[in-house]
């Protein structure tokens, strides 16, 4: 898997400096080519001669070395993946601030690949709000964390922030390499979250869709190098801010008008939101008065948007559907997934603990149009978002 990977491994000033030798080691062995770039401080923790032996290349420090100048943005392009292990309370702020003042920061800010970070740091200093909100601001940008492990600490106290073992690195590298390219050149739209019709200036009608499970599956699909455009109806959720074409709509109408025009654009759509089915006749202009004891509100239909995405849609874009259910549920979702001409339609039951609007798991069970059926127990929403984008390549693209 790793066979000829082009790595580029910051290494930054901390005790688990010594741990990325044994990490060059293993990239090394798996057939890995690896270049690396220490801080100014990393140095008083590892050799330059130690890293510079085991990945047989040259260890940069400095943007100048001697009478040279190190091309970071060349650097940075030629990587298939950035590395920062181990990564400092230090280095960590200045990415996440995009402070550029040594020759490892440089690269970073020029990268065009994906990028992981293994932090490592004392207890206190992992938990400091100030950490969390910088991990929080590179999460954001679309790095990945490594998780830290909890144990024996430089400090001689025990808990989290130790950096993750060379092996789990490995794994993770490997993890990301295999899913950072699979939907690369591809152009996908997700719809999620409600819609509201308006009643008047300050009622609607709405429902509890937290747009959860469809940020998901934008993040997911964007990690694995899609162009994702996200439709989002009127919830509580922040937009990503990390590459990901976000578009805020209210309505069922604005809803339509967006889908149809970025479906047309796309190779795959996801029809995750929970769209009203029916939206009133008519919207006061003024807050409607409780003068009568019974008040009638005339609904019509709101546009199937799936379904004309459906109709529409040509031989090689891939569709899916959600169909969110309460009885019937089987019956129901396949009955959706031939009315609306949908390639895959999603499932999932109010029945099931844990499953549907508001909650951050859900259980579906994935139906295709050749009739295979694909079941998985209760999970968090990010790993039913991998088990959807696992089953659109290999149905579509494998
Ligand atoms: N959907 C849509 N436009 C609508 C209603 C639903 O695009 N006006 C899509 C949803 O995004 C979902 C799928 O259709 O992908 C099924 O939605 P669901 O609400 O479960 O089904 P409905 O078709 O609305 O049927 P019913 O409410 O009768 O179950």
């Amino acid at each position: 898997m790793l066979k000829g990977k082009k790595i580029l491994l910051g290494v930054t000033g901390s005790i688990a400096a010594y741990k990325s030798a044994f990490l060059i080691r293993l990239l090394i062995k798996a057939g890995a080519e690896v270049k690396v770039i220490m801080t100014p401080a990393s140095t008083d923790f590892i050799s330059k001669l130690t890293l510079s032996t085991l990945s047989k290349n040259t260890v940069l420090v400095d943007l100048f070395d001697e009478d040279s100048w190190a091309n970071h943005v060349m650097l940075g392009r030629w990587a298939d993946i950035m590395v920062m292990a181990p990564l400092s309370c230090n280095t960590l702020s200045k990415m996440a601030n995009g402070q550029c003042d040594n020759l490892l920061l440089a690269v970073y800010l020029s990268a065009t690949c994906p990028v992981v970070v293994a932090p490592a740091m004392d207890e206190d200093m992992w938990h400091h709000n100030s950490t969390k909100l910088n991990i929080q601001k590179l999460i954001e940008f679309g790095i990945k964390i490594i998780p830290v492990d909890k144990g024996e600490l430089a400090s001689g106290l025990v808990g989290d922030g130790r950096m993750a073992e060379p092996e789990t690195i490995v794994q993770f590298i490997e993890e990301c390499l295999r899913v950072s390219k699979s939907f690369s050149g591809k152009k996908v739209m997700v719809s999620a979250g409600p819609t509201y019709e308006p009643l008047d200036p300050v009622r609607f009608i709405g429902n509890h869709s937290s747009g959860k499970m469809g940020l998901a599956i934008a993040e997911e699909l964007y990690a694995r190098g899609a162009e994702v455009t996200l439709i989002m109806g009127p919830s509580a959720i922040n937009l990503p801010k990390n590459g990901i074409k976000s578009i805020r709509v209210n309505t069922a109408e604005e809803m339509y008008v967006a889908c149809t025009k970025h479906f047309n654009e796309s190779d795959i759509g996801v029809m995750a939101a929970a769209v009203a089915d029916y939206t009133p006749v008519e919207v006061a202009t003024s807050k409607v008065k409780k003068n009568s004891d019974e008040l009638v509100i005339e609904l019509r239909k709101t546009k199937d948007i799936l379904k004309s995405l459906g109709e529409n849609k040509s031989s090689k874009q891939v569709l899916v559907g959600f169909a969110l259910e309460t009885n019937n549920e089987r019956e129901y979702a396949l009955e959706k997934l031939k009315n609306k001409n949908a390639d895959m339609m999603v499932m999932n039951s109010l029945n099931d603990k844990g499953a549907g609007f508001g909650t951050d798991t859900n259980k579906i069970t994935i139906f295709d149009k050749s009739g295979k059926e694909f079941n998985y127990e209760l999970m968090p929403k990010k790993e039913v978002a991998k088990n959807i984008v696992d089953t659109i390549i290999q149905l579509y693209y494998a």
